[in-house]
């Protein structure tokens, strides 16, 4: 009887570690970045739909915002310089917007 109890524990474990892997936080489908340049309307959505590793961008683990370290934190490279490597360095591999007015689309902040 203890054995099935147990038993039946760890099966209510492993199911609720798999919703809850289900249910990842996929954040909003559309994010604007604003800067000075002009804000960046930012399809976090379809970029999602082409790239299936999210630790592509989200190099400290999904769902950790860029800007919590990227202008904020001292041992971050400034928010400029991280956004420009991580995304203009794929467009230029994968034929994505490079030139300015393209990813500058928004009011200037
Ligand atoms: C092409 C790059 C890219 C990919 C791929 C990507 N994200 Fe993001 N994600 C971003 C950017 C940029 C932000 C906005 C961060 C900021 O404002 O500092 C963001 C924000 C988020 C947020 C909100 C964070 C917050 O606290 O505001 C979550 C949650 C998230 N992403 C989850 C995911 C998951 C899960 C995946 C994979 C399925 C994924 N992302 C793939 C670039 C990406
Ligand atoms: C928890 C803090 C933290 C978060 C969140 C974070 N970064 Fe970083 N990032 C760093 C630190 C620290 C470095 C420098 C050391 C290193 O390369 O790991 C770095 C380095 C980088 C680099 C390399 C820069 C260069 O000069 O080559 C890029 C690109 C980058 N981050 C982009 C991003 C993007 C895009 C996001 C959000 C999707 C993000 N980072 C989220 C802390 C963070
Ligand atoms: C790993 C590759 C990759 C990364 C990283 C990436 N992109 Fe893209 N992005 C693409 C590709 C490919 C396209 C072109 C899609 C098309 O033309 O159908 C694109 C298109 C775009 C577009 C045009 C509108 C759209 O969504 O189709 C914008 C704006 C854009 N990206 C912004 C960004 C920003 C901002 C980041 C960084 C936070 C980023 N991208 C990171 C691959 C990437
Ligand atoms: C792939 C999209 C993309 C392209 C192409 C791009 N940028 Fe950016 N840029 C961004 C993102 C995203 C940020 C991050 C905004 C922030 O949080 O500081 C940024 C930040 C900046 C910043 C500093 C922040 C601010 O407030 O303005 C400047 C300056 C800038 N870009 C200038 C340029 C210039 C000049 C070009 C053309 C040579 C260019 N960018 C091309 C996406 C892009």
């Amino acid at each position: 009887m203890k054995k099935l109890l147990i038993l039946l524990v760890a099966i209510a474990m492993v199911s609720a570690t798999a919703m809850a892997v289900v249910a990842q936080d996929k954040g909003p489908a559309v994010i604007k970045i604003p800067a000075k340049m002009g804000e960046v309307t930012f399809q976090h959505a379809n970029h999602q739909g082409r790239i299936a590793d999210c630790t592509v961008c989200h190099h400290q683990g999904p769902g950790t915002a860029c800007r919590s370290c990227h202008g904020v934190k001292p041992e971050a490279p400034k928010a400029k310089k991280a956004f420009h490597t991580r995304c203009k360095g794929c467009h230029k591999k994968q034929n994505g917007p490079t030139k300015c007015k393209q990813c500058h689309t928004g009011p200037k902040s």
